[in-house]
């Protein structure tokens, strides 16, 4: 059976780009493929967190994945931190990555832009995501397009690492859907950057956003000049991109929404929309709130991290062999 990773950080509300781009194509594979689904806490500290905050989203992404949809009798569900050989081949790793790589990654350099005090770690972001693959043996790996670049990098160190001391990790294949698809869900009030947690409020539709505040951020989406529905990313990006959130939405196709609502202007459009991705959230929402029974998160995570660590450890053991370290004793 073929294995699957990917991992999301608890580092702000996920929002329905991280839903239509990575989660929803979790719940799918989980059923084709061996799947490890990780909260990437020690992503997120690359970047200044709040302490309470950062504990708090930790939780409260377990709970999106399993309310949107992941079975953790089928899928390994674990937070990263809870199996320390993600730190550990992280570390291994980065001496056989290169600075010049890793200082040349976009996401580097623009989440490094903004601070004054860039911390090394975040340099270190994509040998940590490269670990995190590499120990699974993943041979998959869903995400949005914006992961494309750092998925290059984990393959050409598992390569590099392959070529020099004979094959040790297997190379994953990144899993992308087309953009029609939902590689790439743009902000609602700037067409031209993607939709982030990281982004103004209305720029971005939370999983957990109430229906009303749903309603209203759609109603203040930009639009582009004229008034026709139809698909065109060029000359109407923020129409394409709504569109395609309506079709991932509803399941329908891009040609029957646009014969639909063609030269009616895009007030109807738009409340329909709105419904749709009501109508998309309502379940995962009501999912998420009967997982708030203390405890049931908690269990979910302990098995998760248990099974998890005993496929890691296998990995990073035939590594440390392979390039000479030295197995601990036991006195016993
Ligand atoms: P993160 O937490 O930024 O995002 C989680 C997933 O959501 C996708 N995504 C989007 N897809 C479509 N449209 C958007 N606007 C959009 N915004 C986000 C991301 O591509 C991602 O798949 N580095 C990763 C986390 C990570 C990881 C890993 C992923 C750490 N280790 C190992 C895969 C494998 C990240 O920052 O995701």
């Amino acid at each position: 059976m073929k294995r699957v990773f990917s991992g999301v950080q608890p580092s702000g509300e996920l929002t329905l780009g991280n839903y239509l781009g990575a989660l929803r194509n979790f719940v799918r594979l989980q059923h084709e493929a061996e799947c490890f689904f990780c909260v990437v806490d020690l992503h997120a500290i690359t970047v200044p967190q709040d302490p309470a905050q950062l504990n708090r989203r930790t939780f409260d992404l377990a709970k999106l994945y399993v309310a949107s949809g992941l079975d953790p009798k089928i899928a390994t569900i674990f937070v990263q931190s809870h199996v320390p050989a993600h730190s550990e081949l992280s570390w291994l790793l980065s001496c056989f990555t290169y600075i010049g790589e890793l200082s040349r990654m976009t996401q580097f350099k623009e989440k490094g832009r903004k601070g004054e005090n860039v911390s090394s770690g975040l340099l270190m972001y994509p040998v940590l995501m490269a670990a995190d693959i590499l120990l699974y043996d993943t041979d998959a790996v869903p995400v949005g397009e914006d992961q494309k670049q750092h998925l290059e990098l984990s393959r050409n160190i598992a390569e590099r690492i392959n070529h020099h001391f004979g094959p040790v990790f297997r190379v994953p294949e990144p899993l992308i859907p087309p953009k029609k698809a939902g590689a790439r869900i743009m902000s609602l009030t700037d067409p031209t950057a993607k939709m982030a947690k990281s982004g103004e409020a209305n720029s971005y539709i939370a999983l957990l956003d109430p229906p009303e505040v749903i309603a209203k951020k759609i109603r203040a989406a930009v639009t582009d000049s004229g008034r026709e529905v139809y698909y065109d990313e060029v000359n109407k990006p923020a129409i394409s991109n709504l569109m395609v959130i309506y079709s991932l939405c509803s399941g329908e196709a891009l040609e029957t929404i646009a014969e639909r609502y063609g030269s009616s202007g895009y007030g109807r459009f738009k409340s329909d929309l709105a419904e749709h991705v009501i109508q998309t959230l309502k379940p995962i929402q009501e999912r998420y709130r009967e997982l708030s029974e203390p405890g049931v998160i908690e269990a979910i995570l302990a098995e998760g991290a248990a099974k998890a660590e005993s496929v890691a450890k296998v990995t990073l053991d035939r590594f440390r062999q392979k390039i000479g370290l030295v197995p601990r004793f036991n006195l016993d």
